[in-house]
């Protein structure tokens, strides 16, 4: 299986294979507003006025679905870090990231790998990737976690540690702008158990930055998505029925409201719509972490936000079979 790391770099003639290239309708090159930087919502978690974080985090929940977080708690030692040890996995030779390769019929994302096409028409994206949840404990399966470089499992340990503060104030935050308890939406949400599922995205430079996409537009199926970006732009979300780049803030993290917090807020709360392109000199790396309902945990609008004036927006459907429908593109 030929990974796009090692198409990128075989490909220094400028010329790629053609299962790259976008129609004119998807090229970023066309289909981009250039010239502007989208200016999503910049949420400062230092603020000492509590009640206007909370505003500003159910505000861009509703009208964004995306926004960035800065002066958060991590450290940024904590998130260079996390950044030097997966560069350093995906710098491996290729025999030795092999070795983490999801294993084929695996029916969990879990591994290192490049998306298949599942239709003959269907374009790859201009990027490789490695999956593996972090969280809960009893979910980690460590066979997946890079042993090289020796510093990667105590690195992950530590990011999530600070992780799980944001995540608290983020889930708390949401939960009172829906006038539910502070604890509410979490609790419903699945509590402790919540997945954390990692991905590295790892984006080689690409001779023709403006034909391809990394990843393609989709909405994220988790309930609340955070992701360390390196310093390459090539986030772009979709507002107004255009394509804009989103603003690349040193420090900042990114958050997109998923599918599954679409649902719980019975649609007050929504996924935005986004993608990612990629850059002629220069890598681009991103770590999402997605937050998950476990695959048997059923969700659908939270009881409390429906009634006769607000009847139930979504199905209620164990996290797997939504996972299923989506991912085969089953209408629903
Ligand atoms: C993604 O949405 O899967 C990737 C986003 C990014 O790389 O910034
Ligand atoms: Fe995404």
């Amino acid at each position: 299986l030929l990974r796009v790391q090692t198409i990128a770099s075989r490909s220094k003639d400028g010329v790629i294979p053609a299962m790259f290239l976008r129609s004119e309708t998807e090229q970023p090159g066309i289909t981009t507003v250039h010239g502007v930087k989208l200016e999503v919502p910049i949420i400062d978690f230092s603020n000492p006025e509590e009640g206007k974080v909370l505003n500003e985090i159910m505000e861009a929940s509703k009208e964004w679905g995306m926004f960035q977080i800065v002066n958060h708690e991590i450290p940024s030692h904590v998130i260079s870090k996390l950044q030097s040890v997966g560069k350093e996995f995906f710098e491996l030779p290729q025999e030795e990231k092999e070795l983490y390769a999801k294993p084929v019929g695996s029916d969990s994302v879990e591994g290192y790998g490049t998306k298949l096409q599942k239709e003959v028409n269907e374009k790859k994206g201009w990027v490789d990737h490695l999956f593996h949840i972090i969280w809960p404990p009893s979910s980690i399966n460590y066979h997946f976690w890079p042993k090289n470089p020796p510093s990667y499992r105590e690195t992950n340990d530590e990011y999530l540690k600070y992780l799980h503060v944001v995540v608290d104030k983020l889930f708390k935050s949401m939960s009172i702008g829906l006038g539910l308890e502070e604890q509410e939406l979490k609790k419903a949400a699945g509590g402790d158990n919540i997945i954390h599922l990692l991905k590295i995205n790892y984006y080689p430079p690409c001779p023709c930055p403006d034909l391809v996409l990394g990843v393609p537009p989709h909405t994220d199926m988790s309930y609340i998505t955070i992701l360390v970006p390196n310093e390459v732009q090539g986030l772009q979300a979709f507002r107004d029925g255009h394509w804009y780049d989103v603003q690349y803030v040193p420090n900042a993290l990114v958050i997109h409201i998923g599918d599954q917090m679409e649902i719980l807020s019975n649609g007050k709360y929504k996924a935005v719509l986004h993608r990612t392109r990629v850059s002629k000199e220069e890598t681009r790396i991103s770590w999402p972490v997605f937050l998950e309902p476990p695959p048997e945990y059923e969700v659908g609008p939270h009881p409390k936000l429906v009634n006769q004036d607000n009847p139930p927006k979504y199905k209620t459907k164990k996290y797997k079979d939504y996972a299923y429908s989506k991912l085969n593109k089953i209408p629903q």
